[in-house]
């Protein structure tokens, strides 16, 4: 019998959290790896899995969807694969209609059927919307970004990410503003020192590399990398800022962020500050109470159902 684990990032170090014992681990597999081995075990490709009767793959990443369609062509059984991320899944009823295609054709039937899409798609108006594998992620984090990027037409500034890891929020940024400067800071070795990170967390965050982190952003000429520990990074840097996605689970670098981005926000621009909602990232959210009180005021924000709990900060 065989335990096999789907994904070499968070979703794999909450497993280790819940108690699950690295022992049981046969490899982890990723499409992408970023290294041979991962927590010490065997990394392999989706294409290497052997699995038999008695084996459970058991699947970390978001990409639920994808990952089952991958599975289905490997031959997996359903019965084999248990997904801990399928929450942002929106169910079409129709997939078994199968007599809809028949009747209605294939060219009507694809306008017809229902879109993952709630928000209406911006491709007449703006080319560069993301693509419904990259909403599956998490649809109201990457709908309302999409939203966002659509108001900031006029709002001159960079835009920058702190908290970068793999780079797909990022991608999506440089995806939705391919003229925009796109600023990307990251140590791409995880968390500081003296942050509490659980060993698995900081093991599944130094899982990550610029080069790699480079070679999926659709317009990498906008993007400038400025790696190491924030606010160091920052090397005296002055710029202003349309957008700002502050990701860095923590309390101290999230305080930093604010400290260093929300006086350089054009009017009109925003902050998502993720993992505000986070019950397992507190410090986030108290690090915008520290800061509201080094302001002398509260910041107008409208909080997002996302999975973590966005706040987005408006200037
Ligand atoms: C949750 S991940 C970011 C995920 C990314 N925004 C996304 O949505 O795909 C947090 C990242 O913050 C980075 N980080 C945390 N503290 C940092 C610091 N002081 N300086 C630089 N990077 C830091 C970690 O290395 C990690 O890659």
């Amino acid at each position: 019998m065989g335990i096999y684990v789907w994904g070499t990032g968070c979703g794999a170090s909450e497993l280790l959290e819940q108690g699950f014992d690295l022992e049981r681990v046969e490899a982890f597999v990723d499409s992408f790896p970023m290294g041979d081995t991962f927590l010490e075990k065997p990394v392999i490709l989706p294409q290497q899995l052997d699995i038999s009767d008695g084996d459970l793959l058991i699947i970390t990443a978001r990409h639920a969807d994808a990952i089952a369609d991958r599975c289905c062509q490997l031959g997996i059984p359903a019965e084999r694969c248990l997904f801990l991320k399928n929450n942002t899944i929106l169910l079409d009823r129709n997939e078994a209609c199968s007599a809809a295609k028949e009747i209605l054709g294939e060219d009507l039937l694809k306008k017809l059927i229902p879109k993952q899409r709630m928000v209406p798609t911006p491709a007449q108006l703006n080319p560069h919307s993301l693509p419904e594998k990259d909403l599956s992620n998490d649809y109201v984090r990457l709908a309302t970004l999409e939203l966002l990027c659509r108001r900031l037409a006029e709002v001159p500034g960079a835009a920058a990410e702190l908290g970068v890891y793999r780079g797909f929020f990022a991608r999506c940024i440089n995806q939705l503003m391919p003229n925009r400067k796109l600023y990307l800071f990251d140590s791409f070795e995880g968390f500081a020192e003296n942050t509490c990170a659980a060993d698995s967390f900081q093991a599944a965050h130094r899982n990550t590399a610029i080069d790699k982190v480079l070679a999926i952003m659709p317009y990498p000429a906008s993007i400038t990398v400025k790696p190491g520990f924030f606010p160091e990074s920052l090397e005296g840097l002055e710029e202003r800022f349309c957008l700002v996605s502050l990701d860095v689970d923590f309390y101290q670098t999230t305080l930093d962020g604010l400290r260093y981005f929300w006086p350089r926000l054009e009017e009109g621009g925003y902050l998502m500050l993720h993992d505000w909602g986070s019950p397992k990232l507190p410090g986030v959210a108290e690090a915008l109470v520290a800061y509201e009180v080094e302001l002398g005021c509260k910041i107008p924000a409208m909080p997002l159902c996302d999975v973590g709990g966005t706040l987005v900060l408006c200037k």
